[in-house]
Protein backbone atom coordinates (compact mmCIF):
# COMPACT_ATOMS: atom_id res chain seq x y z
CA UNK A 1 0.00 0.00 0.00
CA UNK A 2 1.41 3.51 -0.48
CA UNK A 3 0.75 6.20 1.71
CA UNK A 4 0.19 9.98 0.88
CA UNK A 5 1.27 13.03 3.41
CA UNK A 6 0.84 16.27 1.56
CA UNK A 7 3.28 19.31 2.54
CA UNK A 8 0.99 21.87 2.68
CA UNK A 9 2.74 25.29 0.89
CA UNK A 10 -0.32 26.99 -1.32
CA UNK A 11 0.64 26.49 -5.02
CA UNK A 12 4.13 24.96 -3.96
CA UNK A 13 2.51 21.97 -1.84
CA UNK A 14 3.41 18.76 -3.22
CA UNK A 15 2.99 15.11 -2.05
CA UNK A 16 5.43 12.97 -0.27
CA UNK A 17 3.98 9.19 -1.15
CA UNK A 18 5.32 6.24 1.44
CA UNK A 19 5.44 2.60 -0.18
CA UNK A 20 7.31 -0.33 -1.30
CA UNK A 21 8.38 0.03 -4.92
CA UNK A 22 8.48 3.69 -5.46
CA UNK A 23 11.76 2.92 -7.20
CA UNK A 24 10.00 0.51 -9.57
CA UNK A 25 7.03 2.53 -10.02
CA UNK A 26 8.59 5.91 -10.31
CA UNK A 27 7.49 6.49 -13.71
CA UNK A 28 3.92 6.41 -13.17
CA UNK A 29 4.02 8.64 -10.06
CA UNK A 30 6.41 11.58 -12.29
CA UNK A 31 4.69 11.42 -15.32
CA UNK A 32 1.63 13.68 -14.53
CA UNK A 33 4.68 16.45 -13.51
CA UNK A 34 5.98 16.36 -17.21
CA UNK A 35 5.91 18.71 -20.02
CA UNK A 36 8.39 16.63 -22.21
CA UNK A 37 9.04 12.72 -21.55
CA UNK A 38 12.31 13.16 -20.07
CA UNK A 39 14.36 13.87 -16.82
CA UNK A 40 17.57 14.26 -15.54
CA UNK A 41 19.07 12.09 -12.71
CA UNK A 42 21.21 12.72 -10.05
CA UNK A 43 22.62 10.25 -8.21
CA UNK A 44 25.88 8.55 -6.57
CA UNK A 45 27.88 5.45 -7.14
CA UNK A 46 26.87 3.68 -4.08
CA UNK A 47 23.35 4.01 -4.85
CA UNK A 48 23.12 3.61 -8.31
CA UNK A 49 24.86 0.23 -8.62
CA UNK A 50 21.58 -0.21 -6.00
CA UNK A 51 18.86 1.66 -7.70
CA UNK A 52 19.97 3.11 -10.50
CA UNK A 53 19.12 0.68 -13.05
CA UNK A 54 15.87 -0.30 -12.06
CA UNK A 55 14.80 3.17 -11.56
CA UNK A 56 15.43 4.21 -15.23
CA UNK A 57 13.72 0.49 -16.61
CA UNK A 58 10.78 1.60 -14.22
CA UNK A 59 10.61 5.05 -15.76
CA UNK A 60 11.46 3.75 -19.82
CA UNK A 61 8.03 1.78 -19.06
CA UNK A 62 6.06 4.82 -18.43
CA UNK A 63 7.52 5.90 -21.88
CA UNK A 64 10.03 8.17 -19.71
CA UNK A 65 13.47 8.60 -21.48
CA UNK A 66 16.35 9.44 -18.60
CA UNK A 67 20.04 10.20 -18.82
CA UNK A 68 22.08 9.69 -15.24
CA UNK A 69 25.21 11.82 -13.92
CA UNK A 70 26.68 9.54 -11.13
CA UNK A 71 28.71 11.40 -8.38
CA UNK A 72 31.33 10.29 -5.92
CA UNK A 73 29.28 8.23 -2.95
CA UNK A 74 30.14 10.44 0.38
CA UNK A 75 29.58 13.89 2.04
CA UNK A 76 32.83 15.35 0.43
CA UNK A 77 30.70 15.13 -2.58
CA UNK A 78 28.76 18.03 -0.72
CA UNK A 79 30.88 21.01 -2.03
CA UNK A 80 31.36 23.44 -4.66
CA UNK A 81 33.35 21.13 -7.16
CA UNK A 82 30.58 18.61 -7.61
CA UNK A 83 28.14 20.92 -7.47
CA UNK A 84 29.81 22.86 -10.42
CA UNK A 85 29.75 19.57 -11.99
CA UNK A 86 26.13 18.86 -11.54
CA UNK A 87 24.76 22.16 -12.75
CA UNK A 88 27.32 21.88 -15.79
CA UNK A 89 25.76 18.57 -16.58
CA UNK A 90 22.11 19.63 -16.47
CA UNK A 91 22.79 22.88 -18.70
CA UNK A 92 24.07 20.20 -21.10
CA UNK A 93 21.54 17.99 -20.60
CA UNK A 94 19.14 21.34 -21.89
CA UNK A 95 16.97 20.89 -19.07
CA UNK A 96 14.55 23.80 -19.67
CA UNK A 97 13.04 25.91 -17.25
CA UNK A 98 9.89 23.30 -17.18
CA UNK A 99 12.06 20.40 -17.42
CA UNK A 100 12.60 17.77 -13.84
CA UNK A 101 15.86 16.83 -12.11
CA UNK A 102 15.53 14.02 -10.17
CA UNK A 103 17.15 12.99 -6.88
CA UNK A 104 18.08 9.87 -6.33
CA UNK A 105 20.02 8.93 -3.24
CA UNK A 106 20.62 9.98 0.19
CA UNK A 107 20.87 13.14 1.93
CA UNK A 108 24.21 14.27 0.46
CA UNK A 109 22.42 13.83 -3.34
CA UNK A 110 18.89 15.14 -2.06
CA UNK A 111 20.46 18.67 -0.79
CA UNK A 112 23.09 18.73 -4.01
CA UNK A 113 20.93 18.18 -7.02
CA UNK A 114 17.91 20.22 -5.02
CA UNK A 115 20.14 23.34 -4.52
CA UNK A 116 21.07 22.94 -8.48
CA UNK A 117 17.59 22.38 -9.36
CA UNK A 118 17.28 25.96 -6.80
CA UNK A 119 20.08 27.76 -9.27
CA UNK A 120 19.74 26.19 -12.92
CA UNK A 121 17.52 28.63 -14.81
CA UNK A 122 16.98 30.71 -11.64
CA UNK A 123 14.77 27.52 -10.56
CA UNK A 124 13.55 24.08 -12.17
CA UNK A 125 11.63 21.92 -10.67
CA UNK A 126 12.86 18.15 -8.78
CA UNK A 127 11.63 15.32 -7.12
CA UNK A 128 13.18 13.86 -4.12
CA UNK A 129 13.80 9.86 -4.78
CA UNK A 130 15.44 9.43 -0.73
CA UNK A 131 16.98 5.73 -0.43
CA UNK A 132 17.98 6.04 3.37
CA UNK A 133 16.01 6.61 6.13
CA UNK A 134 17.25 9.84 7.30
CA UNK A 135 16.57 11.40 3.62
CA UNK A 136 13.15 10.05 4.02
CA UNK A 137 11.99 11.21 7.11
CA UNK A 138 14.12 14.54 7.19
CA UNK A 139 16.27 15.86 4.45
CA UNK A 140 14.21 15.04 1.32
CA UNK A 141 11.08 17.22 2.98
CA UNK A 142 11.33 20.86 3.96
CA UNK A 143 12.92 22.33 0.61
CA UNK A 144 16.37 22.70 2.93
CA UNK A 145 18.86 22.70 0.06
CA UNK A 146 22.74 23.26 0.38
CA UNK A 147 26.15 22.12 0.04
CA UNK A 148 29.13 22.51 2.66
CA UNK A 149 31.43 25.31 2.75
CA UNK A 150 35.05 24.71 4.32
CA UNK A 151 33.66 26.90 6.96
CA UNK A 152 30.40 24.54 8.20
CA UNK A 153 28.16 22.15 6.59
CA UNK A 154 25.34 23.27 4.87
CA UNK A 155 26.27 27.13 5.22
CA UNK A 156 25.52 27.53 1.12
CA UNK A 157 21.83 26.77 0.41
CA UNK A 158 18.40 27.89 -0.66
CA UNK A 159 14.80 26.85 0.48
CA UNK A 160 13.63 25.10 -2.92
CA UNK A 161 10.64 22.71 -2.39
CA UNK A 162 10.33 19.55 -4.19
CA UNK A 163 7.20 18.92 -6.46
CA UNK A 164 7.19 15.17 -4.98
CA UNK A 165 8.87 13.23 -2.67
CA UNK A 166 8.71 9.03 -3.30
CA UNK A 167 9.79 7.38 -0.31
CA UNK A 168 10.78 3.80 -1.09
CA UNK A 169 10.95 1.73 2.29
CA UNK A 170 11.52 -0.93 0.52
CA UNK A 171 14.72 0.58 -0.27
CA UNK A 172 16.17 1.09 3.48
CA UNK A 173 16.52 -3.20 3.28
CA UNK A 174 19.68 -2.04 1.28
CA UNK A 175 21.11 -0.18 4.07
CA UNK A 176 23.73 -1.61 6.42
CA UNK A 177 22.26 -1.86 10.22
CA UNK A 178 24.22 1.14 11.22
CA UNK A 179 23.32 3.66 8.88
CA UNK A 180 19.99 2.46 9.33
CA UNK A 181 19.61 3.38 12.84
CA UNK A 182 21.35 6.96 12.22
CA UNK A 183 18.50 7.45 10.68
CA UNK A 184 16.72 5.66 13.14
CA UNK A 185 17.73 8.99 15.52
CA UNK A 186 15.76 11.56 13.73
CA UNK A 187 12.51 9.16 13.94
CA UNK A 188 13.16 8.95 17.42
CA UNK A 189 13.47 12.88 17.12
CA UNK A 190 9.91 13.46 16.14
CA UNK A 191 8.19 11.37 19.09
CA UNK A 192 10.47 13.16 21.69
CA UNK A 193 9.98 17.44 20.18
CA UNK A 194 6.15 16.40 19.58
CA UNK A 195 4.30 13.55 19.94
CA UNK A 196 4.59 11.63 22.99
CA UNK A 197 2.46 8.70 22.25
CA UNK A 198 4.72 8.12 19.20
CA UNK A 199 8.05 7.60 21.09
CA UNK A 200 5.44 5.11 23.18
CA UNK A 201 5.03 3.77 19.80
CA UNK A 202 8.42 3.30 18.99
CA UNK A 203 9.08 1.95 22.53
CA UNK A 204 7.19 -0.99 21.54
CA UNK A 205 7.89 -1.21 17.42
CA UNK A 206 11.29 0.23 17.22
CA UNK A 207 12.72 -3.19 17.40
CA UNK A 208 10.51 -4.39 14.89
CA UNK A 209 10.78 -1.96 12.47
CA UNK A 210 14.89 -1.95 12.69
CA UNK A 211 14.06 -6.05 11.94
CA UNK A 212 12.63 -5.20 8.90
CA UNK A 213 9.13 -5.21 9.43
CA UNK A 214 7.60 -3.13 6.66
CA UNK A 215 4.30 -2.21 7.85
CA UNK A 216 5.83 -0.75 11.03
CA UNK A 217 8.35 0.98 8.90
CA UNK A 218 5.63 2.77 6.76
CA UNK A 219 3.95 3.75 10.06
CA UNK A 220 7.08 5.23 11.56
CA UNK A 221 8.16 7.28 8.14
CA UNK A 222 4.46 8.54 7.42
CA UNK A 223 4.20 9.41 10.65
CA UNK A 224 7.71 11.60 11.09
CA UNK A 225 7.00 12.83 7.65
CA UNK A 226 3.96 14.15 8.86
CA UNK A 227 5.14 15.83 11.89
CA UNK A 228 7.67 17.54 9.51
CA UNK A 229 4.95 18.70 7.00
CA UNK A 230 3.36 20.06 9.99
CA UNK A 231 5.86 22.23 11.05
CA UNK A 232 7.29 23.38 7.61
CA UNK A 233 3.92 23.95 6.48
CA UNK A 234 3.57 26.53 9.57
CA UNK A 235 7.55 28.03 9.34
CA UNK A 236 8.83 27.47 5.95
CA UNK A 237 11.97 29.08 6.33
CA UNK A 238 12.86 28.89 10.16
CA UNK A 239 11.68 32.11 11.54
CA UNK A 240 10.32 29.98 14.33
CA UNK A 241 8.61 26.79 15.06
CA UNK A 242 10.86 24.84 12.41
CA UNK A 243 13.87 25.06 14.87
CA UNK A 244 12.08 22.26 16.91
CA UNK A 245 13.20 19.96 13.83
CA UNK A 246 17.17 20.92 15.11
CA UNK A 247 16.50 19.14 18.81
CA UNK A 248 19.68 17.35 19.81
CA UNK A 249 21.36 19.48 16.52
CA UNK A 250 23.25 21.89 18.67
CA UNK A 251 25.03 19.09 20.49
CA UNK A 252 24.98 17.29 17.31
CA UNK A 253 26.70 19.42 14.90
CA UNK A 254 29.70 20.17 17.99
CA UNK A 255 30.39 16.57 17.75
CA UNK A 256 30.51 16.23 13.85
CA UNK A 257 33.05 18.99 14.20
CA UNK A 258 34.91 16.95 16.86
CA UNK A 259 35.21 13.84 15.01
CA UNK A 260 35.83 15.99 11.94
CA UNK A 261 32.66 14.94 9.71
CA UNK A 262 34.26 11.51 9.85
CA UNK A 263 32.94 8.12 9.78
CA UNK A 264 32.95 8.24 13.51
CA UNK A 265 30.16 9.86 13.98
CA UNK A 266 27.39 9.57 12.07
CA UNK A 267 25.20 12.60 11.68
CA UNK A 268 21.51 10.25 12.88
CA UNK A 269 23.98 8.97 15.78
CA UNK A 270 24.96 12.45 16.56
CA UNK A 271 21.61 13.25 16.73
CA UNK A 272 20.63 10.28 19.20
CA UNK A 273 23.29 11.43 21.30
CA UNK A 274 22.34 15.23 21.25
CA UNK A 275 18.74 14.38 21.88
CA UNK A 276 20.24 12.48 24.93
CA UNK A 277 21.82 15.71 26.05
CA UNK A 278 19.09 17.91 25.48
CA UNK A 279 16.95 16.12 27.45
CA UNK A 280 19.88 15.58 30.49
CA UNK A 281 20.08 19.56 30.25
CA UNK A 282 16.54 19.97 30.47
CA UNK A 283 16.41 17.81 33.67
CA UNK A 284 19.52 19.89 35.05
CA UNK A 285 17.13 23.18 34.60
CA UNK A 286 14.07 21.60 35.69
CA UNK A 287 11.90 21.55 33.14
CA UNK A 288 11.06 17.87 33.22
CA UNK A 289 12.21 14.85 35.20
CA UNK A 290 15.20 12.95 35.69
CA UNK A 291 13.44 9.98 34.43
CA UNK A 292 12.80 11.59 31.24
CA UNK A 293 16.26 11.32 30.16
CA UNK A 294 17.11 7.74 31.27
CA UNK A 295 13.86 6.84 29.44
CA UNK A 296 15.26 8.60 25.94
CA UNK A 297 18.71 7.03 26.69
CA UNK A 298 16.87 3.65 27.81
CA UNK A 299 14.69 3.16 24.41
CA UNK A 300 18.19 4.51 22.42
CA UNK A 301 20.46 1.73 24.24
CA UNK A 302 17.53 -0.89 23.32
CA UNK A 303 17.93 -0.64 19.95
CA UNK A 304 21.60 -0.64 20.21
CA UNK A 305 22.55 2.96 19.24
CA UNK A 306 25.43 5.54 20.16
CA UNK A 307 23.45 6.99 23.65
CA UNK A 308 26.74 8.84 25.37
CA UNK A 309 29.50 10.79 24.59
CA UNK A 310 31.78 7.83 25.78
CA UNK A 311 29.69 5.55 22.57
CA UNK A 312 32.09 7.83 20.02
CA UNK A 313 35.62 6.38 19.60
CA UNK A 314 38.68 8.05 19.86
CA UNK A 315 39.50 10.98 21.48
CA UNK A 316 37.50 13.63 22.21
CA UNK A 317 38.16 17.42 22.92
CA UNK A 318 37.73 19.04 26.43
CA UNK A 319 33.89 20.42 27.51
CA UNK A 320 34.81 24.19 26.93
CA UNK A 321 36.24 23.45 22.95
CA UNK A 322 32.68 21.30 22.48
CA UNK A 323 30.90 24.40 23.62
CA UNK A 324 33.14 27.02 22.08
CA UNK A 325 32.33 24.68 18.34
CA UNK A 326 28.21 24.86 19.62
CA UNK A 327 28.91 28.58 19.04
CA UNK A 328 30.10 27.91 15.39
CA UNK A 329 26.32 26.56 14.88
CA UNK A 330 24.05 28.30 12.82
CA UNK A 331 21.45 28.52 14.77
CA UNK A 332 23.44 31.46 17.03
CA UNK A 333 21.04 33.89 17.00
CA UNK A 334 22.68 37.39 18.36
CA UNK A 335 25.09 36.01 19.19
CA UNK A 336 23.20 33.63 21.84
CA UNK A 337 23.19 29.93 21.58
CA UNK A 338 19.64 28.43 20.96
CA UNK A 339 18.83 24.92 22.34
CA UNK A 340 15.69 23.16 21.70
CA UNK A 341 14.99 21.79 25.28
CA UNK A 342 11.80 19.62 26.43
CA UNK A 343 9.33 19.93 29.40
CA UNK A 344 8.73 16.22 28.73
CA UNK A 345 8.87 13.41 25.86
CA UNK A 346 6.62 15.01 23.11
CA UNK A 347 7.02 18.78 24.92
CA UNK A 348 10.34 20.86 23.09
CA UNK A 349 10.58 24.22 22.71
CA UNK A 350 13.18 27.08 21.96
CA UNK A 351 15.81 28.70 23.84
CA UNK A 352 18.25 30.89 23.96
CA UNK A 353 17.95 31.19 27.83
CA UNK A 354 20.68 28.22 28.79
CA UNK A 355 23.09 29.26 31.58
CA UNK A 356 26.77 27.72 29.67
CA UNK A 357 27.88 26.29 32.80
CA UNK A 358 24.94 24.02 32.79
CA UNK A 359 25.72 22.77 29.46
CA UNK A 360 29.36 22.77 30.38
CA UNK A 361 28.49 20.34 33.50
CA UNK A 362 26.18 17.78 31.06
CA UNK A 363 29.51 17.98 28.87
CA UNK A 364 31.74 17.49 31.61
CA UNK A 365 30.23 14.65 32.91
CA UNK A 366 29.87 12.97 30.09
CA UNK A 367 33.29 13.32 28.98
CA UNK A 368 34.61 12.05 32.38
CA UNK A 369 32.45 9.05 31.65
CA UNK A 370 34.69 7.71 28.84
CA UNK A 371 37.25 7.70 31.32
N1 LIG B 1 16.44 19.12 9.07
C1 LIG B 1 15.78 20.19 9.70
C2 LIG B 1 14.87 20.96 8.80
O1 LIG B 1 14.58 20.52 7.72
O2 LIG B 1 14.44 22.04 9.17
Amino acid sequence: MTETVRVELGDRSYDVRIGEDLITRAGQEIAPLLHAPRVSVVTDSHVADLHLAPFCDGLATSGIESEALVLPAGEATKGWEQFSRCVEWLLEQKVERRGIVVALGGGVIGDLAGFAAAVLRRGVRFVQVPTSLLAQVDSSVGGKTGINSVQGKNLIGAFHQPSLVLADIGALSTLTGRDFLAGYGEVVKYGLLGDAEFFEWLEVNGPGLAAGDMALRSHAVKRSVEMKAEIVARDETEQGDRALLNLGHTFCHALESATGYSDRLLHGEGVAIGCALAFETSARLGLCSQEEPSRVRAHLKEMGMKTDLADIPGDLPGAATLLNLMGQDKKVLDGKLRFILARGIGKAFVTSDVPHEVVMDVLSEGLAARR
